[in-house]
């Protein structure tokens, strides 16, 4: 599974980047606003940092409007790919973008059915939000489930990114459902690494070495 990481600060990503764990990163409007940097630098940063897929979100909500924001982003660097919200306008964005060869995200999905029209229209990746849905009741992870399967029985190349992951059981479910991609938020990534067992075992160690002679 490929790890992406889910932020704008580029001391995250730098951080994370040391550790091998950035396949790739995803921003959205709200993770940008959170580095307080202005758009144009942040991306600019990234770009130069990480050399796999970068998603970048477009905020108009009208095709053309989608479209032209679109064509801007890729500017930035061949490896930006743009993220596109599931609405109609949307789709239609979506498949005027991938017939001029640029590849989508699509966004916000919080369904099967959004899934299969993003994959229909030609998108690289789709974003069911596990979090969010969580959040509300639902169990989140069992949308990366049917997406997959949907996929798998029609052979979509469209990749799934499960994205609004909150802590480390959502990783570990989308390895196991073989998800293509997680985008982790930082603090998460960290968390992956942390086991009691292994803290008391690197303290009981280092307790034995006193005890060895010297
Ligand atoms: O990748 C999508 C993600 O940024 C949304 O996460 O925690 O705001 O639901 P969250």
């Amino acid at each position: 599974m490929k790890f992406f990481i889910d932020t704008a600060d580029i001391e995250e990503i730098r951080k994370a980047k040391a550790m091998g764990m950035v396949d790739g990163v995803t921003t959205n409007p709200s993770l940008i606003a959170k580095t307080g940097q202005d758009f144009d630098t942040c991306l600019k940063e990234i770009v130069a940092t990480v050399d796999g897929p970068i998603s970048a979100e477009v905020l108009g909500t009208d095709s053309e409007t989608m479209v032209a924001e679109a064509k801007k982003l890729v500017m930035y660097g061949e490896n930006v790919n743009v993220k596109i919200p599931m609405t109609v306008p949307g789709m239609v964005a979506v498949k005027k973008l991938t017939d001029l060869g640029i590849k989508t995200n699509v966004t916000l999905v919080f369904s099967p059915n959004q899934a299969i029209l993003a994959a229909k229209a030609g998108a690289s990746f789709v974003s069911p939000f596990v979090g969010r849905l969580d959040d509300i009741g639902h169990v989140g992870m069992d949308l990366v489930d049917e997406i997959l399967q949907i996929f798998d029985n029609y052979a979509f190349t469209t990749e799934v990114i499960v994205a609004s992951i909150r802590n480390p059981i959502h990783v570990k479910e989308a390895a196991l459902m073989g998800a293509h991609i997680s985008t982790i938020p930082f603090k998460v990534i960290q968390q992956l690494a942390k086991h009691p067992l292994t803290d008391i075992g690197i303290k009981r160690f280092e307790e034995d070495w006193q005890k060895v002679p010297t």
